[in-house]
Parts: C-alpha cells; structure tokens; sequence
C-alpha cells in the first residue's frame, strides 16, 4: 500500500516534470523575427533612427537606418561590456538584445551573439540594413538562425513605428471597434506586392527595382512610360523621375489639376517648385498617382504621399520631382514610402509594398508595442 503511493508519487512528479519541461520548450520557442522601434529625426530628411541594446550590461545605441550601408558603426565603450571582441582595425563584435515578435506585439528580449560592427567614435552611428553579409539583416539572420529579411514603416508622424527582422505576419491596429479588452489587428501581409529586387548599377549602393511607368488616374488616365532603374531605401526624401519622363508626368500633373481648381503660387521649398494654395477639398481631390514596378507590380499614391505641406499653412508643393538633365537616376523617396510597409526579402531577392495603410484606416504608428 504504501510503496504503490510511493509510486503514484514519483509517477505523478515524472509526469510534472515532463510537462514543465515541455512548457519551457515551448516558452522558448525560437524566434521566428524581431521588432525595434522606428523613429523619423525631423520633418525635411529622410533621416530614421532606431535604438539598440549592444553589449553585456546593454548599452543603447541610437542608429540611423541606412539601406545603402553594408557595416554598422556604433560609438561605444568596449571597456564596459563583458562580451565585446575586438576583430581586426575597428571591426568589432558584441551581443545585441532585440524583441522578438509574434507580429502583433514584442514578445520577450533575446541576446543575439557576435553581432559584428565598427567601433567609431561620436561619428554618427548607422545601422547598415544593406545586402552584405557585415550588413545588420544578415547579421541577425546568421546569429538568430531567422530569415534573411527585413521590413520597415516609414512614419509620417513623430510616433514611433516598427522595423522587422525575420519572416512574420505583420499585424496593425486598424479603425475596428474594440472587442473585449483588444482592438482587432488588421494583418497587411496579404497587401505586400512584390517586383524584383536588381542589382544597383555600377558603382551604387543598396536596392533598385525597375519602374516601368507612371500614372495620374484623374477621369481619363495619362501613364507616362519610364523603363528605368529606381533606388529603393532611406537615401532619399523625395522620389526623382528620370527626363524627359519627369517633364510628361509634371505637364500631365498640372493640366488635371487646371480642371480640380488648384491654385498655382511662386512659392518654392528646398528643391520643390511646384506649389499650389488649396483647400482640404481640393486636396481630397488630388489625383491617385499610380507608380508601376516590374511586370506586375503597382503602388497607388495618394496626396498624402506626394503633397507636401510647407509651414502648417495650406500651401503644398508636388514632392516628385526630377532626377536632372543628365545622368540622373530615379530614386524612390521616404516621403512616398511613408506609411506603407517595405519589405526587403534578401532571400527571394525582391521588394514588396503594401500601398498606403491610411487606405487601409491604419498607419505606421498603429502597431502596439506593448510587450506581451
Ligand atoms: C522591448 O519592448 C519593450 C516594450 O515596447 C521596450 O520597453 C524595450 O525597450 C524593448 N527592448 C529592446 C531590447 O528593444
Ligand atoms: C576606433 O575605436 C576607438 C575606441 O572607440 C576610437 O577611439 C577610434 O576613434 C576608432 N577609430 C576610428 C577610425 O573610428
Ligand atoms: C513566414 O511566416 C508566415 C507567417 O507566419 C508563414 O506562414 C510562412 O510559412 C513563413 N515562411 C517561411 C519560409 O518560414
Ligand atoms: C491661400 O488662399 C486663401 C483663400 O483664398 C487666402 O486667404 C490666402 O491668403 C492664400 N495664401 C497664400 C499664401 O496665397
Ligand atoms: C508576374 O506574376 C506571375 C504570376 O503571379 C509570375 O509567374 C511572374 O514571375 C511575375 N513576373 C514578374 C516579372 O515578377
Ligand atoms: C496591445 O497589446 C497588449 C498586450 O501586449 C494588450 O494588452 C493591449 O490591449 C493592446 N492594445 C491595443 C490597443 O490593442
């Protein structure tokens, strides 16, 4: 009697700890990707940053993301960090702590090994989110064994937004009713439309895809045809349209804009010279501008991603602009990218877009970044 609750005993703590043990496995199941927080550093550059935990105790680091660098450079203290290693010149190595995700909210803080970069000294730090294999996405998908993939959400406003590493679905607050204690999640996943990723020209850095035409959709549409390769990143604010395509898409611009009333001004801000004085009517008026990339893929823009405010007055400046006379290449700007989610599959080598979240009665702020 008493060795058979002996052994209903030991049965029982076998058994407890089995299950503990396989609730551990699962609370530490690997990451599939990682999430960080995005913020834009002021309102006329294209410049993000985000900050990162580097070095045992962490250390933060404010990085600007660079999608044309291949090395990260961090100021920072090696002396105070127990698991740095000095490689070779400033090339360095140390853990850094990231989120991981579940592609709604950070999850929990996982410490990534030997993730390598320069040590640089209060020169400004730069997150290198390039193809190479120094580069931040390969890093990460070596030392997290994730994929070799990241996607960003250009923020239109001074609310911070998500960077992703890694393959998830990407879910975002949307305008739903709240249910319970949560507001839904819309997953814009199935919105990412993808043209392939190509080879920079000689002597570039970073991603280029290839933008076929451009269209005004105003009553009657007029597509401009481009054929030209177009970087993609956070090298520039505005989009640049080769000529004489930019000049066929201005003239094109300006004649359905004589039909919705814009009123043209003298005004010119920084490179901008294309201003008009309107109202919040017409401004809902504006045309959809539809870029085509590829074969199959398109982003529709609205106002919202080529009118540029000047000064909180209601004067907007059309933020396409050209790339030059001569020898100037088209570039797709951060102010066209904002709120929308990029996506850069290193492994499928293409780029997908979702079009604007605004369409989708969401933004680039709307992902919760309230750890689980
Ligand atoms: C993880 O997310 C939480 C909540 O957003 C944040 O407070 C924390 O700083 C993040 N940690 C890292 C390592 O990014
Ligand atoms: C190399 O790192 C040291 C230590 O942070 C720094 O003082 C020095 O300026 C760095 N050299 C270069 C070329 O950035
Ligand atoms: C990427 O993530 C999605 C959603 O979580 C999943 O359905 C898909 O199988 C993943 N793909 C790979 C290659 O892991
Ligand atoms: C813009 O138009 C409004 C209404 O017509 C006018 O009051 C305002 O002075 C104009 N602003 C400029 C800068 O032209
Ligand atoms: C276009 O889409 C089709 C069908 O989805 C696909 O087979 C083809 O590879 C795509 N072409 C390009 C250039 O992406
Ligand atoms: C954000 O996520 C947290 C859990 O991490 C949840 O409690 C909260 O309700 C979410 N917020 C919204 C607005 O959905």
């Amino acid at each position: 009697m008493g060795e058979s609750i002996y052994e209903v005993k030991t049965m029982l703590l076998i058994l407890v700890l089995f299950l503990a043990h396989f609730e551990s496995i699962r609370g530490a199941a690997a990451p599939t990707a990682f999430v960080g927080q995005i913020r834009r550093t002021s309102l006329s550059s294209s410049n993000y940053v985000t900050t990162i935990q580097l070095g045992t105790p962490p250390q933060l680091v404010t990085f600007a993301l660079d999608t044309d660098a291949e090395i990260s450079t961090a100021t920072f203290n090696p002396s105070r960090s127990s698991t740095f290693h000095l490689l070779r010149g400033n090339m360095s190595s140390d853990t850094a702590t990231l989120n991981s995700t579940d592609g709604f909210v950070p999850t929990a803080p996982v410490k990534l090994n030997g993730i390598k970069f320069k040590l640089v000294n209060g020169k400004k730090d730069v997150l290198a989110l390039g193809a190479g294999a120094l580069a931040f996405p390969t890093q990460v998908s070596a030392a997290a064994r994730v994929a070799k993939k990241f996607a960003y959400c250009l923020g239109g406003s001074a609310n911070p937004a998500p960077i992703f590493f890694g393959n998830i679905s990407y879910y975002f607050d949307s305008g739903l009713p709240q249910q319970g204690d949560r507001y839904p999640e819309l997953d814009i996943t199935p919105y990412l439309k993808y043209t392939p990723l190509k080879t920079p020209a000689h002597g570039k850095r970073g991603y280029a895809l290839e933008i076929t035409s451009v269209t005004l959709n105003a009553g009657s549409a007029v597509t401009v045809k481009v054929s030209d390769d177009a970087a993609i990143g956070t090298g520039a604010l505005y989009t640049r349209i080769v000529e004489p395509a930019y000049t066929h898409i201005r003239q094109a611009f300006l004649s359905v804009l004589a039909v919705t009333g814009f009123q043209r001004v003298s005004s010119h801000h920084g490179p901008l010279d294309l201003c008009f004085n309107i109202t919040v009517g017409q401004y809902r008026s504006a045309p959809l501008i539809t870029f085509t990339f590829g074969r199959n893929s398109s982003l529709g823009v609205t106002a919202d991603n080529y009118l540029v405010n000047v000064d909180n007055s209601n004067i907007y400046c059309f933020g396409i602009i050209s790339a030059g006379a001569k020898k100037g290449s088209s570039v797709i700007g951060t102010f066209q990218q904002q709120d929308n989610l990029v996506e850069f599959d290193l492994e499928k080598k293409r780029v997908g877009m979702t079009g604007s979240l605004i369409a989708l009665r969401s933004n680039c702020a709307n992902f919760n970044f309230t750890r689980a």
